[in-house]
């Protein structure tokens, strides 16, 4: 079985990224026509505009959508492979994809291997520093996703090229690690012709294993038979021959394991102990109980929103639990088990404008909106619906409404730019409250 190891972990001397640039430079000189082409591997991500002649296989790519983690697996396994072979004839070891695993604060910058100018995994074409060693920061890489079930880390069911709902592991770090390179890793037309794009999605390949890993009893993937068997992706493999996957195909008897799926907290505070039992809360069940009446439009500067909230967490458990006797000085967790603040129908012509939230001023997520700019054209697939982001605020809240910050009718909700891309322009249509 093959090992997918942490690139910043190799040991020294190791030749897989020096492979990995060879295969690269052999793949770019193939005609894009060529499904073992980089520039054919990329555009099955996406491109624009995209021929018609290539729908079957271009522009694929899975996102806001539970075929997130299905379908960007099937294409690092695809694309592994065909990369292994490329080494292969040039008569090179068995190869694998490793994995940027940045948790570890010491590994937030690109490898060297990536920022040499002379190494074809190097791109010009990414955000200023990331080439001279810039470092993410701790906001873009957070783990608390880990902590989500159901569709809460899913996303929402339907298949979608470019928007509906992303689940949390999608949202941050995967979007926010797209947002902070910038360049092309930040539009999803281009992203995957930066070779860091491929680490990056190995990394997020091994953290669905420990999400899966770390809490057996609460983290299951779906059940659904549409998740499962309903849709079929196209790919090609190392002899550019079709083939076809559904997600029921990579659940198990994969040919490879990853070098460390340990779970990244122990047991540290704050996060939900791995097999303590959570309230199975689907965002279906979820209500509205306030929503701000107009449509929100957030620029480059700092932007704070009063989101009415008519429906109070004792006015909630009353009408949810009405033979329940709820005491004057009930706690927040007692009236409400989980709580949402969701941004809908978000729509920009930027690309990736990204925002992090804070309600009364503490931070509850980042949001970057990858893939903004497609999801918003009246001319794609949803007809310019745009994307919706839900935040699970719960711990935010609870705690600021116990110590009675939260005023009763209204939310205090703050936007801060994050390297706002010049002139970003993002509409909320609207911004709503939701307890389960
Ligand atoms: Cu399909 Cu990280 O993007």
């Amino acid at each position: 079985m093959r090992v997918r190891k942490n690139v910043w972990r190799l040991p020294a001397g190791d030749q897989t990224l020096l492979w990995y640039g060879k295969a690269v430079a052999a793949m770019k000189e193939r005609a894009p026509t060529d499904p073992l082409s980089w520039h054919y591997q990329a555009a099955m991500h996406g491109i624009r505009p995209l021929p018609a002649a290539m729908k079957q296989f271009w522009g694929q790519c899975q996102h806001g959508s539970g075929f997130f983690l299905p379908w960007h697996r099937m294409y690092l396994l695809r694309f592994e492979q065909i990369v292994a072979a490329h080494v292969k004839a040039a008569g090179g070891p068995e190869w694998s994809l490793p994995y940027w695993d940045y948790s570890v604060p010491e590994h937030r910058a690109l490898p060297p291997a990536f920022r040499e100018p002379a190494s074809p995994l190097f791109v010009a074409q990414r955000g200023q520093g990331w080439n001279g060693g810039r470092q993410l920061v701790e906001e873009a890489v957070d783990l608390q996703s880990l902590g989500q079930v159901g569709d809460d880390f899913f996303g929402d069911e339907q298949p979608a090229h470019s928007g509906n709902e992303p689940g949390a592991l999608e949202l941050t770090p995967h979007n926010a690690v797209h947002a902070s390179i910038g360049g092309w890793m930040g539009d999803p037309d281009t992203a995957a012709a930066d070779p860091i794009f491929w680490l990056h999605h190995c990394n997020i390949d091994r953290l669905w294993d420990v999400w899966l890993k770390r809490d057996p009893e609460n983290n299951k993937n779906p059940t659904a038979a549409l998740w499962l068997d309903g849709v079929k992706f196209a790919f090609h493999d190392d002899k550019a021959q079709a083939v076809a996957m559904t997600s029921r195909q990579i659940l198990a008897g994969l040919d490879y394991s990853y070098e460390d799926i340990s779970d990244p907290f122990g047991n540290a505070a704050g996060f939900a102990a791995p097999g303590a039992p959570r309230p199975a809360m689907s965002k279906a069940a979820r209500e509205l109980v306030g929503s701000t009446a107009q449509p929100v439009t957030l620029g480059e500067t700092a932007q704070d929103v009063h989101v009415a909230t008519p429906i109070t967490p004792a006015q909630f458990r009353a009408a949810a639990s009405p033979a329940a006797f709820i005491a004057p000085d009930a706690k927040a967790h007692q009236l409400v088990h989980k709580v949402w603040l969701r941004l809908e129908h978000v729509t920009s012509t930027a690309v990736c404008p990204t925002y992090d939230v804070l309600v009364h001023g503490k931070r509850v997520g980042r949001i970057a909106m990858f893939g903004i700019a497609q999801a918003s054209d009246p001319d794609g697939e949803h007809g310019g619906a745009g994307q919706n982001f839900s935040l699970d605020i719960t711990r935010v809240y609870h705690e600021l409404f116990d110590q009675q910050v939260i005023d009763p009718d209204k939310l205090e909700v703050s936007f801060a730019p994050v390297e706002p891309a010049a002139n970003a322009t993002v509409t909320v249509g609207r911004i709503g409250l939701y307890f389960a």
